[in-house]
């Protein structure tokens, strides 16, 4: 079979290190999906603006919408819901299956998206689109789905961990710690959507629809964000043992499902308490798994593109085997190495 052909909508911070992990990781991506993976174009706004070397110019194009008619697999992450929302519409339309970052629009508008992918038979991933690196997203939608998932508790927003974090171990304000959050690049130069809860709300939205089978959209969620959280506020909480983290909760309630996003008490001894920085996790209780933790990177231009090219290789791997999981077989075998003093580092 011949290459797989890739469209890349957006050439921002994540936009730039997919087109490099597709243009350097190559011939691993190839093997992996089992065909070629040739990137035929990356969409932007504006094709003069200056770019990373990595960024083949020639391959830049204003015309988002011929390119999606020409490709296998569009890649969405430019962000916002229009014009993006039109874009994923028209290629899942046109039979490609399509791997988005976009959880403002998976939040807002997911079970629109869900259906078109559905009825043209394609596939719709967005591993990226919760919790940035950390793969949350498919073991809730398919490792679990065997499973009765009862609750799930995440930090999904670095930027209000990571203030809630400054808070605490430095005594410092909000303010203060937002402040230095901007200054050292890990809040946006408008931090509203991470504050307010907007961020978490989407991403909450996405995570309660895949664990409970349902549609959640963000209008559903309560939504409470940090800025009333005061140093005071946190010393009284460091002194009864707990931390106060930003929580986005869904859980069954009734026959139903209960979604808020709020700031929490979290007891010291509990996992997520751990979790420092701009640092994600979410915590997963199903009835026959038990409890499960998943921690990582949930925001930054290289760990996000991790998550969106381990979808491109999924749904590239699907269009050239119809469906069917790794090609493990396929994979070169990597000499065993006898065992050396890295045994005994941990
Ligand atoms: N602004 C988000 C955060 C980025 O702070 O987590 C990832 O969605």
């Amino acid at each position: 079979s011949g290459a797989v052909r890739v469209a890349v909508l957006g050439c921002g911070v994540v936009g730039t290190e997919v087109v490099r992990l597709l243009t350097q990781q190559g011939a691993d991506l190839a093997a992996r999906a089992g065909a070629p993976l040739e990137l035929v174009g990356i969409a932007v706004r504006d094709v003069a603006a200056p770019r990373d070397q990595v960024v083949d110019r020639a391959l830049l194009t204003s015309d988002a919408e011929s390119l999606v008619d020409g490709a296998d697999v569009v890649v969405e992450v430019m962000g916002g819901i229009e014009p993006a929302r039109g874009l994923i519409l028209r290629a899942l339309r046109g039979g490609a299956s399509v791997v988005t970052a976009n959880k403002e629009l998976l939040g807002k508008d997911g079970p629109t998206l869900y259906a078109a992918a559905d009825e043209a038979g394609v596939d719709l991933y967005f591993e990226a689109a919760v919790a940035g690196a950390i793969p949350i997203v498919r073991p809730v939608r398919e490792s679990l789905a065997g499973d009765r998932v009862t609750r799930v508790l995440g930090i999904v927003n670095g930027t209000t961990n990571y203030v809630l974090d400054q808070m605490t171990s430095g005594g410092l304000e909000l303010g203060e710690a937002l402040a230095q959050a901007q200054e050292l690049g890990f809040a946006e130069a408008d931090p509203t959507a991470d504050v307010e809860g907007h961020d978490a709300a989407a991403k909450a939205a996405i995570l309660a629809s895949l664990a409970f089978h349902t549609r959640v959209s963000v209008a559903q969620v309560h939504r409470e964000g940090i800025m009333a959280v005061t140093a005071d506020d946190i010393a009284r909480a460091t002194a009864t043992g707990h931390v106060v983290k930003l929580l986005a909760l869904a859980e069954r309630s009734g026959d139903g499902v209960v979604v808020r996003v709020h700031p929490a008490l979290v007891p010291q001894e509990h996992p997520l308490a751990s979790v420092r920085g701009s640092f994600n996790a979410v915590f997963v209780q199903a009835e026959a798994a038990g409890e499960l933790m998943f921690y990582g990177r949930g925001a930054g231009g290289v760990p996000t593109a991790s998550a969106v090219l381990g979808d491109v290789v999924t749904v590239a791997r699907h269009k050239v085997n119809g469906g069917k999981g790794p090609i493990e077989s396929r994979y070169a075998q990597l000499p065993a190495r006898p065992v050396s003093d890295a045994v005994t580092r941990y």
